[in-house]
This record gives C-alpha cells, structure tokens and sequence, in this order.
C-alpha cells in the first residue's frame, strides 16, 4: 500500500497513520464515537428552516405527500452509498444491505452490481437531468419503459427530487406519484448553511455529502461506500473509473465533478472517520 499511497496528492488528501490501515484493509479498527457523532449531527439546523419557504401551486401541491415520509423516522445504523469506481469488485453489497436505512445517489443502477453495492434502496436522490442524460429525454416508448422498469425496482423507495431549482418532466410526475412516496425539497441552500460551520465553503455540494446530512439526522450510525472522487484505486494503484457502473474503458473524467469540490469534501469525510463520527469504507469489505 505504500505504493498506492504515493499516487495520493497530499495537497489534498491527509496520509494518516489511520488513512493508511483504512486502506490496508483494516477497517475493523475503526471505532464509532458517538459523542462525537452526536455533536455533528444536522438537528439542531431544523432552526433555519423558517427562512426558506415557498409559494407553490395546487397543482405542485397535490403532488406533494401530506407529512414528510421521513418525519420522526430513526434508524439504528444507515449505508450511505457514493457512486464511485472504487466499489467495483468491492463485495460490499451484503455489508451494505445489512444497514438499517440505505440510501443512494441519483437512481444509480444496484441489479447489475448487487454483489459490490448491494440491491435494497429506501431513499435515492432524483435528479431530472437523469432522464436527459441516461434516457433520452422520454423521448421515445422504449426510452420510458427502459426508465419504467427501471423505476419499478424501487418500489416502495423514497426519491428525492430538487423540485424547486428544475422542471420536472411531466411523465415523471405521472409515474412517480402512483408509485412512491417523495420528498421534494430545495434543501441545498440549507444544508450549505450547515456545512459552512464545518468550514467547507463550497460553490455547491455533492450529492452524495448531502445525502450524509440527511443520514445525520435519522440515524445513530453512517457507514460510507463509494466516496473516493480520484482515478485510481488507493489500495493497488490501477487506475479506476469515475462511477461504478462505468462500461468498461470508460475512463475517469473529472468532467462529473466541473459543479463540485469533491476532493475537499472527500478531506472532510476522511477527517470525520478519522474522529469516529462515520465509518468510511475504502477497501474490500469482507
Ligand atoms: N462520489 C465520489 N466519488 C466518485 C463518484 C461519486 O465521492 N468517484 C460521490 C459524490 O459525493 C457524488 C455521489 O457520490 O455526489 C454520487 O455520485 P454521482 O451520481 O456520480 O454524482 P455527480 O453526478 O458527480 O454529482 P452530483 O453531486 O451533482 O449529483
């Protein structure tokens, strides 16, 4: 590991004594802090809340669930899973279906991958620039049965949706609404808010340290997978892609990451599991 310890920038990445056994497999070292967890927890930002409100329209309105399907839920320990490349061949999934809660990142795939990045889902974020760049828009009927099917393997799962920063496709709302319980929200402004405190001042979250937040707030315990924003694999050095469901010889781009500054994100998280606050996963689970 020593080798793939020097394909770390240390700019940006801290090589700890515990970054270093984290990467030799050695997670089970890890210990949770709950003090320390408790302290970080989004909670206490409910409080702002009041500054963010919205004018919307019946029609808006009656899309909408009457309470949130997350309100007074709490979950024991909560898998929150990133789409990096460093999931594939990770055997994670069973260590990643055992969690209580799972949530997951702009409807990625799990059918294909289940071994690595397991197959139940309660909450996966939505983004409707998804159906621009995976399903052509809706444009054609197999493009809505392939997005259909795909959606029926949810069932029964939360999706978050940005409602108010995108226009979401009318088809969309038909489809979802009969199926599943949804959380519309414009949370982002908030959540920057929270992270700021933290000092991570951003241009915009990631989704996937937003999904954190949100784990924060409903669950004792977080365990991370697939939060490692670089092109290589931190424990043989080979190269990797940027998601996990990249076809083969699809090479890593930072293009995905042009709105976001993962690496600092990625510094924050590794500091947290370093603290004890979440457990982040960077090697084979076994
Ligand atoms: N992620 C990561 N490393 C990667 C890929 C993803 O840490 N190599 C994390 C990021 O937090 C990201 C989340 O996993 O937000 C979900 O990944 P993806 O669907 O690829 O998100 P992006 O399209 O990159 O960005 P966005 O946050 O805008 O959804």
């Amino acid at each position: 590991s020593q080798f793939a310890l020097n394909f770390l920038d240390p700019s940006f990445i801290p090589l700890t004594h515990a970054l270093n056994e984290e990467l030799q497999g050695k997670s089970s070292k890890w210990k949770f802090n709950r003090t320390a967890f408790y302290q970080q927890r989004y909670y206490d930002y409910v409080g702002y809340l009041h500054k963010y409100v919205f004018s919307i329209n019946n029609n808006l309105k009656s899309l909408l669930p009457d309470a949130s399907p997350i309100q007074n839920k709490h979950y024991n320990v909560c898998a929150v899973v990133g789409n990096s490349g460093i999931l594939t061949g990770s055997h994670c999934g069973p260590e990643i279906d055992s969690a209580d809660f799972i949530f997951r990142c702009n409807f990625a795939p799990t059918e294909s991958y289940y071994k690595d990045v397991g197959r139940k889902t309660n909450l996966t974020t939505f983004n409707p620039s998804i159906l621009e760049r995976y399903y052509n828009n809706l444009l054609t009927i197999q493009d809505r049965n392939n997005f259909f099917l795909n959606l029926k393997k949810l069932e029964g799962a939360i999706l978050w949706i940005p409602v108010f920063t995108y226009h979401i496709h009318k088809t969309v709302n038909l489809l979802i609404t009969t199926l599943y319980h949804i959380i519309f929200l414009n949370s982002r402004n908030l959540l920057h808010l929270y992270w700021k405190t933290k000092n991570l001042s951003l241009k915009r979250l990631s989704t996937g340290i937003l999904m954190y937040t949100l784990a924060s707030a409903m669950c004792e315990e977080i365990h991370l997978y697939g939060f490692w924003p670089f092109g290589w694999d931190p424990n043989t050095g080979k190269e990797l892609p940027y998601h996990y469901y990249d076809k083969k010889g699809i090479k890593f781009t930072t293009k995905w990451q042009e709105t976001h500054e993962l690496p600092s994100e990625f510094k924050l998280l590794y500091k947290m599991h370093g603290e004890g606050v979440t457990k982040l996963s960077l090697s084979h689970c076994s």
